[in-house]
């Protein structure tokens, strides 16, 4: 297909609109509030063109074959002319002393193409002030061009549904929840809005009066240089003023460094650009990013108060008596070196334990495995992945062959139906969530929601399914049979692809819609609609998280969600799959780097005699053959004696082990424990040695997303004091028990990777330079798979399995003493413990603490009261923390988020795990609640973006603005502009 543009014949893309025609062909026409990933918004006009001798809006408008488009005739160059003109008279040009002038302002670039030197509508102030009320972001009313790109971002991209212009007003603006201060909204302060805005009237807080060379002059000082310039410009012109701003411009790239790097929270990983003016992180730009384009949630955002905080270690710490005191790396990596020899010579390699971390690099997590195995001798290595996504990667061994997801986000967005299983994705995968919400509000996609809770996902919902705690295998089973018994399976799929039905199809014999119905507590007919939801959908991708993973039948309960994909043929094809939802950044690839007792890099056996020649001849040692113990094995060995030493990094492990009072315990028990950190974080109390690391933006690396996509980051900042990348200390630790390692650059270290693992034979950091990235499995000409079954499963006979898994009761069950059930998880502003998002300042302003969610029926019946304190007893220890009475959760159900470090829910959790990973069961504890008595604020400030009140519409509604009576399409009356292209 062809059209013509300005004469020339141009090939057009199925759909393509025709603005990104015209981009695609490198003809300038502008285009202000059209963003590529937000879809045209059609509110400011400047992108008229003549099309068949009609003026039409370019981003409006879809390529056909025979279209003929002509850009710049005079009809369409007045119509763009005043459009812009409009523009400018909602906005005042001051770009020398703004902090948006940095050269990729639209407003600015717009004014440049279409050489603007005077303005015909005189710039005209709105009567509101500047809202400040959020510390991330400010909006300037003044400044707003009414664009309408926020809103539709806020609308239809993160479906926070918090923006919205109300068109009719007199003097039209953004308004947060219909007209709120922004504090005090539904804001999740995720920053899209501020992310697309084309110009300065939303900006990052961080940006301002940092980013030019005059921005951060008085208020006073600066209002009267902007009234110099607006006084000079009709004799000028702007073309002068404007290249007074373009030096000031260029100056700034000399000091701004722009650094592409990943984000360090979840698991998505979202990438960007980082700003920063020496140690001052300026902004967080997402662009490009190839999981998340220009989305973010509040941590990747804005949460780097961490960075720079004056609790970062700098110094190498050793222990003296109850005191630690600061001493050279020498001393410390020599004490090291010695206990570590010391304790292998006396009780050998066996009683000496690695943890890596699933915050750090994949390079680092292979380097602390080499040093576990090739330098101490032993296999006794683990990484957090144990904590919750084991069970699901054992899932998926047995059933499809490959620990991954089966597919990227973009499989989930194309879903006809998504089924979210105890996951709180809104708050624990945001980016992954926006995804979600855009497709089922914005094109038909269907959801199906079970948890415990009605978190967001669940509000959203077409079904959601509130199944007794402990019960989704059971569901999940019951509607596998369901599927299976009424001819609703995809038995094409199952006869050429998979092994096992007919004994599969006999161990679901006693999971009947009624038994489900008994023990899950749900009701036959939903059961029914769900069946015939899977069943029939256009494509169905399962997302899991630690909802299931977390108890004692996690991997059965994941093996389960498998088998319901394989029988309804949701494997092989877009748009279909399983997603267990990596928490951690890089947890994904800490355990595809070797990170584990039982597993070299890339999942290849320890106990498989063939690999380990393979890894002893490349590190020229013996390995041991033996798997070695996991972390929850750690423990136990630490208590029995048979464990003396520890080298941990990057793991709060005191408090996110599960009961974590007999982690503690064991802790003390240790000789020699090694802990290498940012912060003195709580496990550093147990430590002899604490070694200081640098964060994500002080080091290059790769991590790997749940998606198994591989992604680098470069480093943005010096390592802060004498704090160091943890690849290098592990290697100094290395070579001080003579290893010889001589690593220059982590690009090194993958080289080696790649050649020992063919899962990853084809990465090199050239193939993931800037923002490219590879998914795993990667083969040696560099071709990846973002689909991960496409010919095959990953077994032999290239075919997957059923496999049958029963149910058993749930451990640590209530009884008439501990009469509560206990659920927990992730909150949106805080990773995990929080040990990184407490340091920004305006996280902890808006979410201070965790809290315990009651529902009204029980907090009716024990006379609670939100800002109630409570104290939680569980049979393995207390905690005191305040009660927020919620719908969300139900009857004796209590929600506890993990968010801290003084009150730990982990205090309250036991040591039961899951069967086959040892897996803690986090999500099986029941408690007593006692109430004391006192009562305080609402935990949740009124700040808190839970307070506010969304107004969900279906984008901007641009239609509304065309209908006011002083509107009409520019151009139409042809008004002469004087201004003229150069
Ligand atoms: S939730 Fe807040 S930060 Fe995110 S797009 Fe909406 S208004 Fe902007
Ligand atoms: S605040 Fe919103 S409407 Fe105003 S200029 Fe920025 S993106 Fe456009
Ligand atoms: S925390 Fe997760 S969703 Fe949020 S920006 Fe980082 S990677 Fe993206
Ligand atoms: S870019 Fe087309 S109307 Fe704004």
């Amino acid at each position: 297909m062809t059209a013509v543009i300005n004469g020339k014949p141009q090939a057009i893309e199925p759909g393509e609109r025709l603005i990104d025609l015209i981009n695609r062909c490198g003809i300038e026409v502008p285009h202000v509030c059209y963003h590529p990933q937000l879809g045209p918004i059609q509110s400011c006009d400047t992108c008229m063109v003549e099309v068949d001798g009609k003026l039409v809006r370019a981003c409006g408008t879809t390529a056909v074959e025979g279209m003929n488009v002509v850009t710049s005739s005079p009809r369409a160059d007045a119509a763009q002319r005043e459009a812009f003109d409009r523009i400018l008279g909602n906005h005042m040009l001051y770009c020398t002393v703004c902090d948006n002038n940095n050269g990729n302002c639209t407003i600015h670039n717009t004014t440049k193409l279409l050489a603007v030197e005077h303005q015909e509508i005189p710039y005209k102030s709105k009567p509101y002030e500047v809202d400040m009320s959020n510390p991330f972001y400010r909006y300037d009313p003044d400044q707003c061009i009414l664009c309408g790109r926020c809103v539709q971002a806020c609308q239809t991209l993160e479906v926070n549904e918090t923006l919205s212009i109300r068109w009719e007003d007199e003097h039209p603006r953004v308004l947060w929840d219909g007209g709120k201060p922004i504090g005090e909204s539904s804001c999740v302060s995720c920053g899209h809005c501020v992310t697309v805005c084309p110009c300065n009237a939303l900006m990052e807080r961080s940006m301002l009066g940092e980013a030019g060379y005059m921005t951060d002059l008085p208020k006073s000082a600066l209002d009267g240089m902007i009234d110099v310039v607006k006084g000079i410009e009709p004799e000028m012109g702007y073309g002068s003023i404007m290249q007074v701003s373009e030096i000031e411009s260029h100056m700034r790239e000399s000091r701004t460094k722009i650094t592409k790097t990943v984000c360090t929270y979840c698991g998505v990983g979202c990438s960007f650009d980082v700003w920063t003016k020496d140690r001052h992180i300026l902004k967080v730009e997402p662009l490009e990013g190839a999981a998340n384009g220009v989305s973010t949630c509040i941590k990747g955002k804005f949460s780097w108060g961490h960075i720079n905080s004056a609790d970062r270690l700098t110094k190498p710490l050793i222990r003296e008596g109850d005191r630690f005191r600061e001493a050279s790396w020498d001393e410390a990596l020599t004490l090291v070196a010695h206990r570590f020899s010391e304790i292998k010579a006396a009780t050998g390699p066996d009683s000496l334990a690695f943890i890596s971390s699933s915050k750090c690099t994949n390079e680092e997590s292979y380097l602390m495995q080499k040093l576990a195995r090739a330098v101490i001798g032993t296999n006794n290595m683990d990484n957090c992945s144990r904590y919750c996504q084991a069970p699901a990667t054992t899932g998926l061994f047995r059933t499809v062959g490959y620990g991954g997801d089966s597919g990227s986000i973009t499989d989930i967005e194309k879903a006809g139906l998504v089924v979210i299983v105890g996951s709180n994705t809104a708050e624990s995968h945001p980016v992954i969530a926006t995804r979600v919400k855009r497709a089922h509000k914005m094109h038909g996609q269907k959801l199906i929601v079970s948890d415990l809770r009605e978190n967001e996902m669940a509000e959203r919902a077409d079904v959601f399914l509130h199944p007794r705690p402990g019960t989704d295998l059971i569901w999940l089973s019951a509607v596998t049979k369901y599927i299976l018994d009424n001819g609703l399976a995809d038995q094409k799929f199952i006869d050429q692809w998979v092994n096992g039905a007919a004994e599969f199809k006999k161990s679901l014999k006693s999971f009947t819609f009624e038994m489900a119905s008994e023990r899950c507590g749900l009701p036959i007919e939903t059961l029914t609609q769900v069946a015939h939801m899977i069943a029939e959908a256009k494509g169905v991708c399962v997302l899991w998280a630690m909802g299931v993973t977390q108890h004692s039948m996690g991997s059965d309960t994941s093996t389960a969600i498998s088998n319901m994909l394989l029988a309804t043929g949701n494997y092989m094809k877009p748009g279909t799959g399983s997603y267990p939802l990596r928490g951690h950044n890089n947890v994904q690839g800490a355990s595809d780097h070797g990170a584990m007792p039982n597993f070299f890099p890339g999942y290849q056996e320890v106990a498989d005699p063939a690999i380990r020649a393979k890894f002893e001849k490349a590190w020229n040692v013996t390995l041991p053959p033996k798997p070695g113990l996991d972390n929850h094995m750690m423990i136990d060995a630490i208590h029995e004696g048979n464990l003396k030493a520890m080298y941990l990094f990057g793991e709060e492990m005191s408090l996110v082990d599960s009961n974590a009072n007999f982690v503690g315990d064991a802790l003390t028990k240790l000789d020699f424990f090694v802990v290498q950190e940012i912060f003195f974080s709580e496990t550093c109390q147990f430590a002899d040695v604490i070694l200081p690391a640098s964060p994500s933006l002080e080091k290059e690396g790769t991590f790997t997303s749940t998606e198994r996509r591989i992604q680098r980051l470069y480093q943005a900042l010096e390592p802060l004091g004498e704090s160091r990348p943890d690849w290098i200390i592990i290697q100094d630790i290395a070579n001080r028990l003579g290893a010889g390692w001589k690593y220059e650059h982590p690009s090194q270290i993958y080289d080696e990777i790649a050649a020992l693992t063919p899962l990853f034979a084809g990465v090199t950091y050239e193939r993931l330079e800037g923002y490219k990235t590879l998914q795993w499995p990667v083969a040696e000409d560099g071709s990846d798979q973002p689909l991960l079954y496409t010919k095959n499963f990953y077994f032999p006979d290239g075919k997957a399995r059923f496999y049958p898994v029963p149910w058993s009761e749930p451990t640590d069950q209530q009884d008439a003493q501990y009469d509560l059930h206990l659920n927990n998880g992730r909150l949106l502003e805080h990773f995990h413990e929080g040990n990184m998002t407490y340091r920004t300042e305006g996280i902890r302003e808006k979410t201070p603490c965790t809290f315990v969610e009651v529902s009204p029926d029980l907090a009716g019946e024990r006379g609670i009261q939100t800002g109630s304190w409570v104290q939680l007893t569980s049979r393995y220890g207390k905690v005191k923390a305040q009660a927020v009475i919620t719908t969300r959760v139900q009857g004796k159900e209590l929600y506890m988020p993990m968010n801290s470090t003084d009150e730990a829910v982990n205090r309250l959790t036991s040591s039961h795990t899951d069967k086959v990973t040892h897996t803690p069961a986090y999500k099986e504890t029941s408690v007593q609640l006692r109430v004391l008595g006192e009562i305080g604020e609402d935990p949740l400030p009124r700040t808190n973006s839970r307070h506010g009140h969304p107004t969900p519409q279906t984008g901007v509604e641009v239609e509304r603005k065309w209908k006011r009576k002083d509107y009409r399409l520019p151009g139409e009356h042809l008004v002469q502009i004087q201004n003229a292209r150069p």
